[in-house]
């Protein structure tokens, strides 16, 4: 007899029906699977053997051959030994196979039967929830109940499903989450509040995050770069609901929800710096999401940024010009979000104390040099502001002086990106860092003493015409926050200061 058992594969941010046909007929005893790379497969079958056994069923000795639809489509993962078990165990008449019909089955399996949660249970959610009702494990359930309209049935176990299905035992579907309720902001634990002295780091961070522009922060260890970017993720506006689902749905891909459901605070990813190209951006014959994609809507914290491989910088190009990542591969291309706030630090020089008052630097001016050409032109093209973070004296560090805190920063960004997204309306970007270069002299025109220092900067520093539109990217954002229509020469002046790194080499 043949059954049919519907379950599903994503595939980047989308999914697509998987159809599991099950034949069982008299002969040797064999049980072949076809349409899975050879060893999953494997693995699978040996899981599905025990899973029936140790629930207390007969795995049938005859000949059992799996086929999975479409055979075009590479398939991965273990979330088709539930519905592969469920299909056995209708072929031989221990569940009625009409009852499996109106749902969609997906789940690993443990050896003693028990369900382990897969991988894009909320990418599928969306895509399938008009076709089927969903059969999940329950730690998938509550992140696949944030999408409105699916109908999401907990499971734990191959035994509760069979009961399920034998109409032995009911199990409600869970039902559609408020949104609402997942948005209450979250107490964030790491406040600017803390960060004591510092006014020229945290003035251009303010800069940073109100245009989203790129940040690289120089000091020498122990300066508190950490700690400035670290607290980046808490002055950023709240997440939407929609920004959450989108978050969410790269992290179910990844295998990162852990149980929960909708994932609200806004990412801050700090990867070593021996990390591949492919952890950073995404990629793999089975393409996962990188950590470009993880720190979407939040800040990707490089931390040592000269000694990250050069292939893996470089590879940041593109999504930090796109916001987003397209990883091909024969027959198929996905697209994952990036949209990020990249941070990157770094010690002024190899020993690290060049600017500490309080250790002397050994290296030479070579040394210093080499290890500043580490970061190549081009990535350093897309920081927009290089900052130096000095260390503090310790009458600052152990002064009372209160420092303002997150929330009253955070209050300030918000109001900032609303004057960007009102002067944006009509174009394909919302924030000064995007702007275009033909859109430059409409939005970004210094009056003309503004013009002036613009010029002589130029000659006199050497600037290069990327650090000349970096300025005045910059400058557009330093004029929104001092609530100015017009780009002063003051605003050019500050934005100025924040190209050290131009100006040395
Ligand atoms: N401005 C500050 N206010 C209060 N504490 C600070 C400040 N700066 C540094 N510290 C303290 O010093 C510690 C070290 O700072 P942090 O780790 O951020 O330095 P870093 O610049 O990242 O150093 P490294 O180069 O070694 O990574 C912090 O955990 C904090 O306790
Ligand atoms: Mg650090
Ligand atoms: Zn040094």
């Amino acid at each position: 007899m043949i059954a049919k058992v519907q379950s599903a594969a994503a595939l980047g941010m989308y999914a697509y029906p998987v159809e599991i046909e099950v034949d069982v007929t008299t002969g040797l005893p064999q049980f072949i699977v076809v349409g899975l790379p050879d060893q999953s497969i494997k693995e699978s079958r040996e899981r599905v053997r025990s899973a029936i056994k140790n629930s207390g069923y007969q795995f049938p000795p005859e000949k059992i051959t799996i086929n999975l639809a479409p055979a075009d489509i590479k398939k991965e993962g273990p979330a088709f030994d539930l519905p592969m078990a469920l299909g056995l165990l209708a072929a031989t008449d221990v569940i009625p196979a009409e009852r499996l019909a109106p749902y969609l089955f997906l789940g690993e399996l443990a050896l003693d039967g028990s369900l382990r949660p897969i991988k894009g249970a909320i990418v599928i959610a969306a895509s399938l929830k008009n076709s089927k009702s969903f059969v999940v494990p329950k730690e998938n359930a509550y992140e696949a109940a944030m999408e409105k309209d699916a109908v999401i049935h907990p499971v734990n176990s191959l035994s509760e499903v069979i009961q399920f299905l034998r109409g032995e035992k009911t199990i409600p579907p869970i039902s559609y989450i408020d949104p609402e309720r997942f948005l209450v902001p979250i107490e964030e634990p790491l406040n600017f509040s803390d960060v004591k002295g510092q006014h020229f780091a945290k003035r251009a961070v303010e800069i940073a995050v109100a245009g989203g522009h790129n940040l690289l922060l120089i000091g020498s260890p122990g300066s508190g770069k950490t700690m400035l970017a670290r607290r980046i993720p808490g002055i950023l506006p709240p997440m939407d609901f929609e920004e959450a689902l989108t978050l969410t749905k790269i992290y179910s891909v990844a295998g990162l929800t852990n149980g929960r459901s909708v994932i609200r605070e806004r990412p801050f990813r700090s990867p070593h710096h021996s990390i591949s190209q492919v952890a950073l951006v995404g990629g793999g014959p089975w393409p996962r999401p990188g950590e470009v994609s993880l720190a979407h809507g939040g800040v990707l914290f490089l931390d040592e940024f000269p000694e990250f491989k050069r292939d893996a910088i470089e590879s940041l190009r593109s999504p930090l010009e796109d916001g987003q990542i397209t990883i091909s591969r024969v027959k198929m291309q996905i697209t994952y979000p990036a949209r990020i706030l990249l941070v990157a630090a770094m010690n002024p020089c190899p020993c690290g104390f060049l600017s500490d008052p309080r250790r002397a630097c050994r290296c030479s001016l070579s040394q210093i040099q080499k290890y500043k050409a580490k970061i190549s032109g081009p990535i350093l093209d897309r920081i927009d502001l290089h900052v130096e973070v000095p260390t503090l004296s310790y009458q600052t560090l152990a002064s009372d002086e209160p420092a303002e805190n997150s929330e009253a920063i955070r209050s300030r960004i918000v109001r900032y990106r609303e004057i960007q997204s009102a002067r944006y309306r009509d174009r394909d970007y919302n924030l000064n860092s995007l702007m275009r270069s033909r859109d430059l002299k409409q939005f970004a025109k210094p009056d003309a003493e503004g013009r002036k220092l613009m010029e002589m900067a130029m000659r006199e520093l050497h600037l290069s015409a990327r650090a000349y539109y970096k300025i005045l990217k910059v400058a557009r954002t330093i004029a929104d926050l001092a609530s100015e229509e017009n780009i002063k020469s003051e605003h050019i002046a500050e934005a100025i200061q924040y190209r050290t790194l131009d100006r040395q080499w």
